[in-house]
């Protein structure tokens, strides 16, 4: 069997499309535009760039955006004052703060103090403790772990009942995608790096979701056949036979998972296209909440 692609970009062009339009109405009726609020705090070359990234889309769309950019050597007090400065901002409906922190800054308090209605990232604590407990909605998902769910959904995968193995437990993607799965009624079991017999779990798993940050880590010899594979891992890879001198890889072999799987996302072109547009997605709805 060689699967099928699950492609990122093909669905979320078409959504940040969506978006797009809605943005016109939105600032038709209401006079501004949605308004996006980044803290990018420090030097780290892969967090300065998703910035980059993410304010290029939200420019894309027609959205408003303000970064807060901080030295590595900014104080707690500092990036709590910015995430208040976005709080209390009319034009700002969706506050970012770009993980990870420098290491002298608690991340708790500063997630905590993002107002639940500007939480766009999900990872308010009362956002993450209500996507865990049934019967509970929270205002907004992670970005991530959504474009997992949608591209899930795009593929046709069954959730109900489906053997889902995650693998990964960070609180950006392992943790929140675990918790949607089971919302989505799926029997959900996640892997990490104690886990012993891995290979065994995800032969059981009916959908798989690999987000454990190490290069080509899960192999085609490990899946059921058929398996919806969802490959969140963006490693780069020294390769000198590239003009760069590196490639991206994700944390699935793909060589291998591609001949075994029943649909595949690809790295790049799959997860990473649909995080920023989830991101957009949280944002437009923020700005929807806050004029009805
Ligand atoms: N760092 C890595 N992924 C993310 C993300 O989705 N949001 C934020 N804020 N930081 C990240």
């Amino acid at each position: 069997m060689v699967a099928r692609i699950i492609d990122g970009k093909l669905v979320a062009d078409r959504i940040q499309d969506e978006i797009a339009s809605e943005v016109q109405q939105f600032v038709q009726q209401h006079g501004y535009p949605p308004g996006l609020g980044v803290v990018l705090a420090g030097d780290n070359p892969a967090s300065a760039q998703y910035v980059r990234m993410k304010r290029r889309a939200c420019e894309r769309v027609g959205f408003y955006s303000l970064a807060h950019t901080m030295t590595v050597s900014s104080t707690q007090a500092e990036v709590e004052d910015a995430v208040q400065a976005f709080n209390d901002d009319p034009r700002i409906h969706g506050i970012l703060v770009q993980l990870p922190l420098p290491k002298q800054i608690q991340e708790e308090p500063v997630l905590q103090r993002v107002s639940l209605d500007k939480d766009v990232d999900g990872f308010h604590p009362i956002n993450v403790g209500l996507l865990g407990m049934k019967g509970r909605e929270p205002l907004f998902t992670p970005a991530t772990p959504t474009g997992c769910m949608v591209l899930l959904r795009e593929a046709g995968v069954t959730l109900e009942g489906a053997n889902a193995v995650v693998i990964g437990r960070s609180n950006i993607v392992g943790l929140p995608v675990a918790l949607m799965l089971m919302k989505a009624n799926a029997t959900v079991t996640v892997c990490h790096s104690r886990t012993k017999n891995m290979a065994e779990i995800v032969r059981q798993a009916d959908i798989v979701i690999a987000a454990i940050g190490q290069p080509e880590y899960v192999k085609g010899s490990w899946l059921k056949p058929g398996a919806a594979v969802i490959d969140v891992g963006t490693n780069r890879i020294d390769d000198l036979s590239t003009d760069k001198g590196y490639r991206f890889v994700g944390d699935v072999e793909f060589s291998s998972a591609v001949e075994v799987a029943g649909a595949i996302t690809k790295v790049p072109g799959g997860v990473g296209p649909m995080t920023i547009t989830m991101l957009l997605q949280n944002t437009m709805k923020a700005a929807r909440r806050k004029v009805v």
